[in-house]
């Protein structure tokens, strides 16, 4: 396993959970700080590997997609509609989108054979697409839970086993599915949600269990309260009573949960199989 560095350049007045990321090139002679800018020498972790992260248009999945371009990899994206393919061109040359609906047992397949045909392989899968539908139990349709559990639970399955059976060829890979916080605790409302995550959670332990002998490793994360679309329609005395909730007295960016599935796709993470790493500023610790 090896690990090859190249130049940061961090922008002082950027938050330190985004800095500025230029890959590549050493600091001019003598160049070595400014007022404005800090050369340092990184570890890349996922240079030439390839992954598909799920919904990747907005949110954790983009924020996860950008991080792993920054670390080397090409990445391929999937999203509803053809927005996901411009949202591919905003990334840069080495991302690439590509329109699948979860719930499309085909179009799934099709997605993962597509990617092996033209890049090689899928070295990493991150199951980050998901939608939530809340409302208390005793209100909540049937239409309601079964969607919610469809994209959640059964495109996360799908996704799954049409990458195990490739990562099994060829003789290892790495899984990160993005589950939540609600899964461990429950929520008010979110009966659909909370039951879909916590499966997620089980099927990342039995990947993890069925894969371990074929050098596949399965991880899962669950974020707390991460500011994005998802969670912007929370209304504002519901977010003060959530906030009032988490030790760090703040949201998560959607940045502070990809560095965490920076971790988990790369080999800094070797021995981490089956585990399940909450990102919530010790929400429920
Ligand atoms: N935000 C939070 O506080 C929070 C907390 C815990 C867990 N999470 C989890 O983190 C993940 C990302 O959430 P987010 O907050 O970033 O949500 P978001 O901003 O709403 O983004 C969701 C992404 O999923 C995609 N998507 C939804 N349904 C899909 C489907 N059927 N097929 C393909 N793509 C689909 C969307 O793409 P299009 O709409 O373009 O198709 C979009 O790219 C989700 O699994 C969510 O449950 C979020």
């Amino acid at each position: 396993m090896t690990h090859l560095s190249t130049w940061k350049v961090v922008t002082l007045d950027s938050p330190p959970w985004r800095p500025m990321l230029t890959l590549g090139h050493p600091p001019p002679r003598g160049r070595h700080s400014s007022s404005s800018t800090r050369y340092v020498e990184v570890q890349v972790l996922l240079r030439d590997k390839v992954a598909l992260v799920t919904g990747a248009t907005r949110g954790i999945g983009r924020a996860i997609a950008e991080l792993y371009l920054d670390h080397g990899a090409t990445v391929i994206i999937t999203g509803r509609d053809a927005r996901v393919e411009a949202v591919a061109v905003e990334l840069g040359e080495r991302a690439h989108g590509r329109v699948c609906n979860g719930l499309d047992e085909e179009g799934v397949d099709a997605v993962v054979t597509e990617t092996v045909a033209n890049h090689g392989s899928v070295d990493i899968l991150v199951n980050n697409a998901g939608i939530a539908r809340d409302a208390m139990l005793h209100r909540m349709t049937l239409e309601d839970f079964r969607e919610v559990i469809d994209i959640n639970l059964q495109g996360t399955w799908l996704w799954t086993r049409s990458v195990v059976r490739h990562m099994r060829e060829r003789g290892g890979g790495n899984i990160v599915n993005i589950s939540s916080i609600s899964a461990k605790a429950g929520n008010l409302g979110q009966s659909n949600y909370a039951a879909s995550k916590a499966g997620v959670i089980a099927l990342t332990q039995t990947t993890a269990r069925e894969g371990a002998r074929h050098h596949i490793r399965a991880n899962a994360i669950c974020p707390g309260l991460i500011r994005t679309s998802m969670s912007s329609v929370i209304p504002p005395p519901a977010w003060q009573r959530l906030l009032g909730d988490i030790p760090m007295g703040r949201p998560g960016e959607p940045n502070e949960v990809a560095q965490v599935a920076l971790f988990l796709a790369s080999d800094m993470s070797s021995y981490l199989t089956g585990t399940v790493i909450d990102v919530s500023g010790g929400r429920h610790m």
